[in-house]
């Protein structure tokens, strides 16, 4: 197992191209199942889960290929990917791919539309708390898939063709993101009219719809709450180049502001981060929109407090709220950071503690008082954004940081320490025997 050593205290400064959305990727990977021809897909970020994916529909009969990578002024950009579905004969997401990656859910909606068929793996527990997959089934049954549970699976039949209807698909804790784009994929192939109400409006299902649309869907009202979709009788192979991840450059945002740089963000798209911006402004961070997707981010070394809710797109995304934790640990007086997308998403609490951070939590609040300064630890990763919290409080904390178990970071951040070592970052990767 890797860890990232982190020298701190260095001024980050220069240039970072933001790698395609991780979490738009997954759940269009999965939607290649209901392709015909061969689906050809650019800037599908180098990543674990999205290599679980690949693993995952390629056991589910496709061919997928990465061609080399090219050179794009200056930038070295992903090979694009070709997918094409050679044999529908496997229909199962056993357990060894689903408990890597929860992620595997996306293909359920995709296998029933298409194949009729699905057996899927029920995702267990997760380290950022409760994650059922009611509100998935819940969709798809409406639409006339039939479940039952078989050893750990759910098992799902379709007895002729889904048909569309109009249905509620929020929770208890609002919308779900990958249930929405599940119901959405199976009612692209659905007999007639399925309208969504309670549609979650994240800019990955939006992403996901403009793929499916591509492939001759006809779905509207995507990136608000109600979307209606006429269902089609088949979905041909297109091209379709994956949004920027909104994630990755909310890190990067972060990264500038905890060190007092500046970083000139490429392949950004700064609309879909109106929230993550907002907070940021507040807390002194300035922003300044150089052409289309090109983003140039500075602060104040002064840095306020803010209280800040995690919420549904378009609100405060739950995945950036570890990162912005650590930044309000330098603040100047005490934040308020409430998480109401996963209650119990707060593993980095106690790591940042150990770096001299004063965080309480009180149930699925935690109030940060701002210190003077953070010292280098050695600290545990726990979770994909959790670490990447960990990751920027090392860059500016005193002395050595040793974050453990950095595979959690490879699974969502595209060459994260290669990232930040070219603009001025100490940060290298060791193994866990050399450190020992
Ligand atoms: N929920 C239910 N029932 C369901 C599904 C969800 O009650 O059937 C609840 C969840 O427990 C949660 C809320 O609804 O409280 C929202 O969860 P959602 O379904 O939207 O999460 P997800 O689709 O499983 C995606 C991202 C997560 C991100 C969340 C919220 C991917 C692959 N994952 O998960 O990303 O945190 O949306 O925005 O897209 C990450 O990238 O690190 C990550 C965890």
């Amino acid at each position: 197992m890797d860890s990232f050593i982190i020298r701190g205290g260095s001024r980050i400064k220069g240039t970072v191209e933001i790698s395609g959305s991780k979490n738009s990727s997954l759940p269009i990977l999965a939607a290649c199942l209901m392709a015909d021809g061969k689906t050809i897909l650019h800037r599908v970020p180098r990543l674990s889960d999205v290599n679980s994916m690949i693993d995952l529909i390629t056991q589910l009969g496709c061919s997928v290929k990465r061609n080399d990578p090219k050179e794009k002024g200056g930038l070295q950009l992903n090979g694009s990917l070709e997918v094409e579905v050679v044999t529908e004969q496997q229909c199962w997401a056993p357990y060894e791919v689903v408990k890597t990656m929860r992620a595997s859910i996306c293909v359920l909606g995709p296998l029933l539309a298409k194949r009729g068929r699905a057996r899927v793996s029920i995702p267990g527990g997760c380290a950022i708390g409760d994650r059922p997959i009611d509100l998935h089934l819940r969709g798809l049954q409406k639409l006339g898939a039939e479940f039952r549970t078989e050893n750990g699976d759910i098992v799902g039949e379709v007895r002729g063709r889904l048909k569309g209807c109009r249905m509620y698909l929020g929770g208890a804790q609002g919308p779900t993101v990958l249930g929405t784009i599940n119901v959405m994929c199976a009612a692209a192939l659905a007999e007639g009219e399925t309208v969504l109400v309670g549609a979650a409006c994240e800019p990955e299902v939006t992403d996901c719809a403009n793929f499916l649309n591509a492939m001759g869907a006809q779905i509207k009202g995507h990136g608000t709450p109600e979307m209606h979709i006429e269902g089609v009788d088949c979905l041909e192979a297109c091209e379709h180049t994956v949004i920027p991840d909104r994630i990755e450059a909310g890190t990067f945002m972060i990264a500038a502001a905890i060190t007092n740089g500046e970083l000139e963000l490429r392949n950004c798209e700064l609309d879909h981060l109106v929230a993550v911006v907002d907070r940021l402004e507040e807390v002194g961070v300035h922003f300044e929109q150089q052409g289309k997707n090109t983003v140039y981010v500075t602060s104040s070394r002064r840095l306020n407090p803010v209280e800040m809710t995690t919420q549904p797109y378009p609100g405060f995304p739950t995945d950036v709220q570890a990162q912005l934790m650590a930044l309000l640990c330098l603040a100047d007086g005490n934040s308020v950071i409430t998480e109401r997308i996963f209650p119990d998403r707060f593993l980095h609490v106690g790591e940042l503690n150990r770096m001299g951070a004063r965080i309480r939590k009180e149930g699925a609040t935690a109030i940060i008082q701002g210190v003077k300064d953070l010292q280098g630890a050695r600290v545990m990763a726990s979770d994909l954004r959790a670490s990447a919290g960990l990751v920027l409080a090392g860059l500016v904390a005193k002395g050595v940081t040793q974050i453990d178990r950095i595979y959690h970071v490879d699974r969502g951040y595209e060459k994260l320490e290669a990232k930040l070592q070219a603009v001025g970052a100490n940060i290298e990767r060791v193994s866990q025997k050399a450190v020992a």
